[in-house]
């Protein structure tokens, strides 16, 4: 199989591009490299594919790059990049996002026209709901999403819908939910909890702690991104963890995990924050296969030891 990966540099993209290598595909990566958060990070998870000679990364901008060029001959294409982060999306850095989730993902779809694709795989995002209705959400509730982030990842997936239906482009759409594990962004909450707890820091906490998330292993959405790419199933479906858990017992764990409570600083509720999450993976199960595997203290281990070996060099 010939792979193409937009976003291939990325936390989510590096995980999955390594698991289609150990498995014997040809894999193209793109990625633009934003500076969004420390490139030098981008850089490292680049470098861990770099052994592969079946690995080629394209440095370029999906709003710009030659696709029609650089998708010829592609089986799968796994579309995961994008400009991520719910806080930072309001006021003139929304341009940012409507170029980088919705712009470039028009560009990227209407490359595929005339591609003979057995599937794209959208990287959609649980900020599409906002406020669910009720918990567990299911994907036929309506999406009202309460950031700009989630706007510009809901008029992804629609077009994406659009031109599976107008050109039967076979797209499978799948919202993440809160996705953590080894490599996790440097601004998403367990990353910067575990670094807090690891060297003696406060960490700031929005809210109560009260809140809810359901969090997802970053190898269960490898398993979603490779069973949906690999099942003639297509539309939209949810994608998480099963482990509804608030935030203060995210942080007892943490503590526990490392040896010593962690010193929280309470701050107010961010404009853009949910309360809650929680996904139905009914569609997931039915559809493809999904089945998340990694239970939440485990995943969180795994992510404090890789954490520990970048610091000790280990
Ligand atoms: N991490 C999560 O919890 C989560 C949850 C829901 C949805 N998602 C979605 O999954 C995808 C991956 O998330 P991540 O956490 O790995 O983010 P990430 O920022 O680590 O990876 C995204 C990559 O896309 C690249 N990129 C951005 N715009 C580009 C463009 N125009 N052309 C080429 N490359 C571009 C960036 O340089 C970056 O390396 C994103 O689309 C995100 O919206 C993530």
């Amino acid at each position: 199989m010939r792979s193409f990966v937009t976003g291939a540099a990325g936390f989510v993209g590096s995980h999955l591009c390594r698991r289609l290598l150990e498995r014997g595909d040809t894999v193209l990566g793109i990625d633009a490299m934003t500076d969004y958060y420390d490139v030098t990070r981008k850089e490292t998870n680049l470098a861990a594919l770099a052994d592969w000679d079946s690995f080629t990364l394209r440095r370029a901008d999906l709003l710009d790059a030659p696709l029609p060029q650089l998708l010829d001959g592609c089986d799968v294409v796994f579309h995961l990049a994008g400009q991520p982060g719910v806080r930072p999306s309001w006021g003139s850095e929304f341009a940012v996002y409507a170029e980088r989730n919705i712009l470039a993902t028009q560009r990227l779809l209407e490359a595929l026209r005339d591609v003979p694709l057995r599937k794209i795989v959208y990287s959609s995002s649980s900020s599409v709901y906002g406020d669910a209705e009720s918990y567990p959400t299911v994907e036929t509730m309506r999406p009202r999403p309460v950031s700009p982030y989630g706007v510009t990842k809901l008029a992804a997936e629609h077009l994406c819908e659009l031109y599976r239906v107008n050109f039967s482009i076979p797209t499978a759409s799948l919202r993440l939910f809160t996705v953590y594990g080894p490599g996790q962004r440097p601004d998403m909450a367990f990353s910067r909890l575990i670094t807090a707890a690891l060297y003696g820091r406060r960490f700031p906490l929005f809210g109560d702690g009260r809140q809810t998330r359901d969090f997802t292993y970053v190898g269960d959405v490898v398993d979603a991104l490779l069973a949906a790419a690999g099942s003639p199933w297509t539309g939209v479906a949810n994608i998480g963890g099963g482990a509804w858990i608030s935030m203060a017992e995210v942080i007892s764990l943490v503590g526990a995990l490392v040896g010593r409570p962690v010193e929280v600083v309470p701050m107010p509720v961010q404009p853009g924050d949910v309360r809650d999450t929680a996904a139905d993976t009914t569609v997931a199960r039915q559809g493809f296969g999904y089945a998340p595997s990694v239970p939440l203290a485990d995943g969180l281990a795994r992510m404090v030891e890789s954490e520990l070996a970048l610091t000790t060099g280990r």
